[in-house]
């Protein structure tokens, strides 16, 4: 994300974050190599046990999802060390090389879980415990980043309206609200005022309980990177990326819209809803083409489509509204 400074130049990352450090591309290009998922490797529980141990390990029992497995899609996806070394995860500073070099160490475990607010069954869980009762699946996605560059990305996860239907929403919950963890220690950024921390984004229900919503654990088969956001982090795939928060530890129903950290630092340019139109501009750029991570900064740029492609899946989440203003 671009923050546009007073002066209308953009904050450059060097006045927030340190000089990046060494990159271990390495070890990841070693152990993500192969796409082959659901190979049953090491016991799931033992993986989220020690994390820093099995880093990037393959998650055992993985389903591919056969609604989600287009075969073109298939064809076109993100190679594992483009998508785990160009991010945004702004607590590990502002350059899109940062949140790979500065989260090496960032710990994954303990971990604890809170689902709270308008439910029924309100509990705090250790993820392992938050994650025993799913299964859990491959599904195949596009991705688009409100910056306009896109990716596709074998996610694991568990369809976050399962999480959802265990803690029973009371009829008053109408949005949810997701946190990320609030540790300066561990997220250098957070002791700036670059946003609101921690970092926090919201749904609307209907949206959170849509089959394509997923709250996911991994990507190509392996636990999730820590720069990919670790070890819990949410996937919209029809809306600009800056919904799919990282390293998630709270999931609270409330009963009004949540204002968001992007929409508290600059909302008319990062919206609540985000849902991708390439009719409406960015005040700043385009938002008709986007440019495939992995494919060189000069290659063609690709048409964006309406909600990122899944036009038939969420439209009639959005019939009552104009999309022009839900962008
Ligand atoms: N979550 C947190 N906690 N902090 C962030 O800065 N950036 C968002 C989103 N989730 C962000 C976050 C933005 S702007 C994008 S585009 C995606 O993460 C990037 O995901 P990726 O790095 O896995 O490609």
């Amino acid at each position: 994300m671009l923050i546009r400074r007073r002066n209308g130049h953009d904050i450059s990352s060097s006045e927030i974050t340190p000089e990046g450090v060494y990159h271990d591309r390495r070890r990841f290009l070693q152990t993500a190599s192969s796409l082959a998922l659901g190979s049953l490797i090491l016991p799931w529980e033992d993986v989220l046990a020690a994390p820093e141990k099995y880093a990037y390990a393959d998650l055992p029992g993985v389903k591919p999802n056969p609604a989600y497995q287009d075969k073109d899609l298939k064809k076109l996806i993100t190679k594992p060390e483009d998508f785990s070394s160009y991010n945004n995860f702004y607590e590990f500073g502002m350059d899109k090389e940062d949140p790979k070099a500065n989260s090496r160490n960032f710990k994954t475990k303990p971990w604890t879980i809170k689902v709270h607010g308008l439910v029924s069954k309100p509990a705090e869980y250790q993820l392992e415990d938050f994650l025993k009762p799913f299964e859990l699946e491959d599904r195949i996605y596009r991705f688009r980043c409100v910056e306009a560059w896109s990716m596709v990305v074998p996610w694991v996860g568990i369809p976050l309206h399962r999480i959802l239907s265990r803690a029973q929403p009371t009829s008053g919950a109408k949005y949810v609200l997701f946190k990320t963890l609030m540790d300066p220690a561990q997220f250098p950024a957070q002791k700036s005022k670059i946003l609101d921390w921690p970092y926090q984004e919201g749904l609307r229900l209907d949206e959170a309980m849509h089959d394509l919503t997923l709250l996911t654990v991994g990507a190509y088969g392996k636990v999730l990177p820590n720069q990919n956001g670790a070890p819990l982090r949410l996937i919209v795939p029809w809306k600009y990326g800056y919904k799919s928060i990282k390293s998630i530890v709270s999931i609270e129903l409330v009963s009004a819209q949540p204002k968001t950290s992007w929409e508290i630092r600059a909302p008319d340019e990062y919206p609540f809803y985000s849902n991708v139109n390439p009719e409406v501009p960015h005040p700043r750029w385009s938002q008709k083409t986007e440019r495939v991570l992995g494919t060189g900064f000069f290659s063609a740029k690709q048409k964006t489509l309406m909600f990122n492609g899944y036009t038939d899946a969420v439209a009639s989440l959005y019939s009552k509204f104009d999309n022009r203003k839900l962008y």
